[in-house]
């Protein structure tokens, strides 16, 4: 079977090197050997395992090629491609979550064969174990860690109380960031993935913009203490959970309880615990970010290819389940909030008067001691209240003039 990368980084190389090297193993599990013949590359570098070229065209008009590998990451252009690929009837694997989270019903229903179990955790088999290992559950939640870079960068700040643009830095350098960062810090690259697991899971349409999505870069070393003092740790989840037909999809900063399995999931790491009404609680833990890791995801689905026994999703996206997405305004949890501010009296008793208007309850308060500081720092968190009454209560908060910094709110799972 004939292979073109299209996309030939960190992800693309690993991929031809990992046809290459356990090109014995590969051929006596799946019958035949897989070869990659061809790759795209931007600037292609003289190459000894395959010839690289920078027009596509190069790689389209040949007919000798069974797989097309789209690793080139972006969305409209990659989507543009692997639309005329599908439609062509051509069989192609996909490690493009940005696509997938804008257009994976447009690519479903085209006539070819679409595979994309890298796009989701890197080498976790979790697309597979939705597909086909949980078809038989009523997925009652998800919740991952679904992004390497931010753990890594967390992971840094909580051990270590590492500085969060060095350990940045640090994942850009090991391959793990996107070629834009800013979307591992953002969550944007986790909400990509939540929503292609929540299309297996319920088929929700959401486009990444209508889910709540926030990122981990106002989070701070004060933080980091709460979560301490409080046995909790600070995870950036993918968080999908199901009611009756309604879905709540949303990707935050969430404080965690320290001893859960899921909290102690460290560095590039990524986890994904899933709840069916049949089994219960799976949880699957592995590389979520990295050449070898991606390519062992991207290999995997070659193979399926190659056996022929590609199976249409069996928890397609194209469900016919009556799953809505819950509105961002009626997720019902618990907060957390910072607020710096003047220290002097009436101001505790001004922030529970509004709390009170907005129908928020307190669950606990700490007030840091100062040391040298001009303002106070404290810390509530809340029982579980509506989105909606916290977003009143930020709004009616930064309004005050002891209010020192704009407040900082996270969400709690238990
Ligand atoms: N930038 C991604 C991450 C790579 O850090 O998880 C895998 O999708």
């Amino acid at each position: 079977m004939n292979v073109a990368l299209l996309g030939y980084g960190s992800v693309g190389s690993a991929v031809a090197e990992a046809l290459i090297e356990n090109k014995e193993i590969i051929k006596a599990r799946c019958g035949e050997e897989i070869k990659p013949i061809i790759a795209l590359a931007r600037s292609p570098k003289p190459n000894a395992l395959i010839s690289v070229v920078s027009d596509v065209n190069e790689i389209l008009k040949r007919e000798d090629i069974d797989v097309y590998v789209e690793l080139m990451g972006g969305v409209e252009f990659a989507y543009e491609l692997v639309y005329k690929l599908l439609k062509e009837g051509k069989k192609v694997v996909t490690a493009n979550k940005a696509m997938l989270a804008y257009y994976r019903y447009e690519l479903e229903s085209l006539v070819g064969k679409l595979a994309f179990e890298a796009s989701v955790a890197g080498g976790i088999p979790i697309i597979k174990a939705l597909k086909e290992g949980l078809a038989a559950n009523k997925i009652i939640s998800i919740k991952g860690i679904l992004n390497g870079t931010s753990n890594y960068i967390l992971s840094a700040m909580s051990e270590r109380g590492d500085d969060f643009e060095d350990t940045l830095k640090k994942a850009q350098k090991l391959g793990y960031a996107e070629a834009n960062p800013s979307f591992d810090i953002s969550g944007e690259d986790a909400a990509h993935k939540l929503l292609i697991l929540a299309s297996l899971a319920y088929g929700i349409r959401a486009k990444p913009e209508e889910i709540l999505c926030e990122g981990i870069s106002d989070i701070n070393a004060l933080d980091m203490y709460f979560a301490k003092e409080f046995d909790y740790t600070i995870k950036l989840l993918g968080i999908a959970k199901a009611q009756d037909f309604s879905v709540e999809l949303r990707v935050h900063p969430t404080l965690i309880p320290k001893d859960t399995m899921i909290a102690k999931v460290n560095g590039v790491m990524n986890a994904v615990s899933i709840v069916g009404d049949l089994l219960g609680e799976s949880l699957y833990y592995g590389a979520g970010a990295g050449g070898k890791a991606t390519a062992s995801a991207v290999v995997a689905n070659l193979m399926e290819f190659a056996r022929e026994n590609y199976f249409e999703p069996m928890l397609g996206f194209k469900q016919n389940l009556p799953f809505t997405l819950l509105k961002k305004e009626e997720i019902f949890t618990k907060y957390y909030l910072r607020l710096k501010v003047e220290d002097k009296i009436g101001v505790l008793s001004k922030i529970t008067n509004l709390m009170s208007e907005c129908g928020i309850s307190v669950d606990s308060f700490l007030q840091k001691p100062k040391i040298n500081e001009p303002h106070s720092t404290l810390f509530f968190t809340t029982h579980k209240s509506y989105e909606k009454s916290i977003r009143k209560l930020l709004k009616a908060l930064k309004e005050q003039e002891f209010i020192k910094a704009s407040p900082f709110m996270m969400r709690i799972e238990e």
